[in-house]
């Protein structure tokens, strides 16, 4: 049996390294294809894979109908918003991702993202600091608690808000809980997004949101470029001049927005949350051994498709 790992943005050598041991010792043939340029390349690396571990790489219908001998995708991360998991269920694909793998890695880029941003990036002029300041979490999952754990560290006050998690797992974790998304941007002078791109969340981050936050709040995203309204973040930001915005993940509108706001805002080039050697070395080994529980013994715990 093969198994294909395609990353488009590649695992550290380490990563590799650990899978293949996981892939080889259950007697599978480990595949890699990495950096490729263009979807022909994946589609046909894909033609006799049995398996594929994936990171943000998009697999559509296409990569379904052309992976004729696929039974599983792990995705080696938290957010699957990259699968087609109608297509991948109507191909008798499993779908699986490797949650709190990565958690801790997007959780400390949050840290210094926000620290850039109070520190006027890093540009000279005196800056703040994040001990007593508000932070809300904008969703409690793994690296939303993530979050939390460093922040208390920071001396911050946190608060969140995250309607599938219990008020008390946030009370434990030294959280207040927070039942209205105005009350969480109105009451944090820093809002750290970490909700999933869904149907439901696409564009529900904009103008109103944003614009309730408190002088000098600071917006930082670590989640998915999708959960913005970008026009109207580029409204509020026009209108309000003491809001920034630092993402891990680059607007559609970058350049407009670096043009526009210069110092106010900061993308990073490609997705950093979870490229550390630790989280892809974490991530990684979860994707092969969850590959060779189901493969060898048909288990899938991890499965996000029905
Ligand atoms: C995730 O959903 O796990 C993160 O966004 C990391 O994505 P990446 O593996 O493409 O860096």
């Amino acid at each position: 049996m093969k198994v294909l790992v395609a990353t488009e943005k590649p695992f550290a050598a380490v990563a590799v390294d650990g899978i293949r041991k996981e892939i080889e010792s259950a007697g599978y043939e480990l595949s890699l294809l990495e950096k490729y340029a263009d979807k022909a390349e994946l589609l046909s690396a894909v033609a006799d894979a049995d398996a594929l571990i994936i990171r943000s790489d998009k697999v559509d219908a296409e990569v379904f109908e052309a992976a004729k001998n696929l039974k599983i995708v792990v995705r080696a991360g938290a957010g699957y918003d990259n699968v087609d998991l109608v297509s991948a269920t109507d191909h008798d694909v499993c779908v699986e991702n490797t949650p709190g793998q990565n958690s801790n890695a997007v959780a400390e880029l949050v840290f210094g993202m926000a620290v850039m941003a109070v520190r006027n990036m890093y540009n000279g002029t005196s800056g703040s600091e994040l001990k007593d300041k508000t932070l809300g979490i904008h969703a409690f999952g793994q690296v939303g608690r993530n979050v939390a754990r460093i922040a208390k560290g920071f001396g911050m006050q946190v608060s969140a808000l995250d309607p599938y998690c219990p008020d008390d797992v946030m009370m434990e974790a030294g959280v207040t809980p927070v039942h209205s998304v105005e009350e969480l941007y109105r009451n944090n002078k820093f809002v750290s997004l970490h909700i999933p791109a869904t149907a439901e969340t696409r564009g529900s981050v904009g103008y109103d949101l944003i614009s309730l936050m408190p002088k000098g709040g600071v917006l930082i995203n670590t989640a998915r470029k999708e959960v913005m309204d970008e026009a109207g973040l580029v409204r509020v930001m026009d209108e309000r001049p003491d809001i920034k915005y630092v993402a891990d993940v680059k607007p559609d509108n970058a350049e407009e927005m670096s043009e526009r706001f210069g110092e106010r805002v900061f993308f990073t080039p490609k997705k950093m949350g979870a490229q550390t050697s630790e989280a892809n070395i974490n991530a990684g080994i979860a994707a092969a051994r969850q590959v060779v529980a189901f493969l060898r013994d048909g288990i899938d715990r991890f499965r996000v498709n029905k």
